[in-house]
C-alpha cells in the first residue's frame, strides 16, 4: 500500500533529522530530495550543463565528496530553477512516493507538485537565526571554515531564490500541517511529526 508523508520548508529547519526519524519509527523508506538538486549541481561544478547533469544523475552521485558544502548547496539551488531540471528529476520522485509500505520525503516541493496526493504533509520552519545557527554548528563539526554571518547570507539567498523561482516555488500546501521547531528540541520535533502520522497508516 502506499503512503506517503511529505515534508517541506526551508533550508535547515530540521527537515532532514525529522524525516530520517519518521522513516525509522514507521518502517517507511526515506528520500532526501535535495540530495537530487545537490548531486546535480555539484557537476555543473565541474562544467556539465545543467540539464544533461540531472538526466544523466546515477545512483553513485548521490554519494559524491562534499555534496553538503555550500557552494554545492548554492549552485543546487540555481539548477533547482530551471524547469527542465525539475522536471528530469519528477519521475523518480513521484516513484519512490508511492512505492509500496510507505515514503517520507522531504525537500521544497513534495506537498504541492510531487505528490499532491501525499496523506500527511508537514512544513518544517524556524527562525532564520535559529537554522542558520543550526547549519552553522553542522557545517563547522564538518570541517568546513565558514562563519555564522557567511551561513546566514547563505540561507537567505537560497530561500529567496526557491521561493521567488516560478517552477515549484517552496511554499506550503494548502493543507499542510506548520511545524516551527525554532523553540523545539529535535526531541519534541520528532515527536510532534510522528503524531501527525499515528492513526493514519
Ligand atoms: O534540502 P537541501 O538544502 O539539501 O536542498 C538544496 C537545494 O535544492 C535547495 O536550496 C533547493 O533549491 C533545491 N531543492 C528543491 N526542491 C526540492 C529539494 C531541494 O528545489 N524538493
Amino acid at each position: 500500500m502506499a503512503f506517503t508523508v511529505a515534508i517541506d520548508g526551508p533550508a535547515a529547519a530540521g527537515k532532514g533529522t525529522i524525516s530520517r526519524a519518521v522513516a525509522t519509527h514507521f518502517g517507511f523508506a526515506h528520500l532526501d530530495t535535495g540530495l537530487l538538486y545537490r548531486a546535480t549541481g555539484r557537476k555543473t561544478l565541474d562544467g556539465t550543463e545543467p540539464v544533461a547533469a540531472a538526466l544523466g544523475l546515477e545512483a553513485s552521485d548521490l554519494e559524491a565528496d562534499n555534496l553538503r558544502s555550500p557552494d554545492v548547496a548554492q549552485a543546487a539551488s540555481r539548477v533547482a530553477a530551471i524547469p527542465e531540471v525539475r522536471a528530469a528529476l519528477l519521475d523518480f520522485q513521484r516513484a519512490f512516493a508511492r512505492r509500496d509500505g510507505g515514503a517520507v520525503l522531504d525537500g521544497r516541493d513534495i506537498g504541492t507538485v510531487i505528490c499532491p496526493e501525499a496523506e500527511v504533509k508537514l512544513f518544517v520552519t524556524a527562525t532564520d537565526d535559529v537554522r542558520a545557527m543550526r547549519r552553522f554548528r553542522e557545517l563547522e563539526g564538518k570541517g568546513f571554515e565558514t562563519s555564522f554571518d557567511e551561513v546566514l547570507a547563505d540561507l537567505r539567498a537560497r530561500d529567496a531564490r526557491d521561493s521567488a523561482r516560478s517552477a515549484a516555488p517552496l511554499k506550503p500546501a494548502d493543507e499542510a500541517v506548520l511545524l516551527d521547531t525554532s523553540e523545539m528540541g529535535i526531541d519534541d520535533a520528532v515527536a510532534a511529526a510522528i503524531a501527525q502520522v499515528t492513526g493514519r497508516f
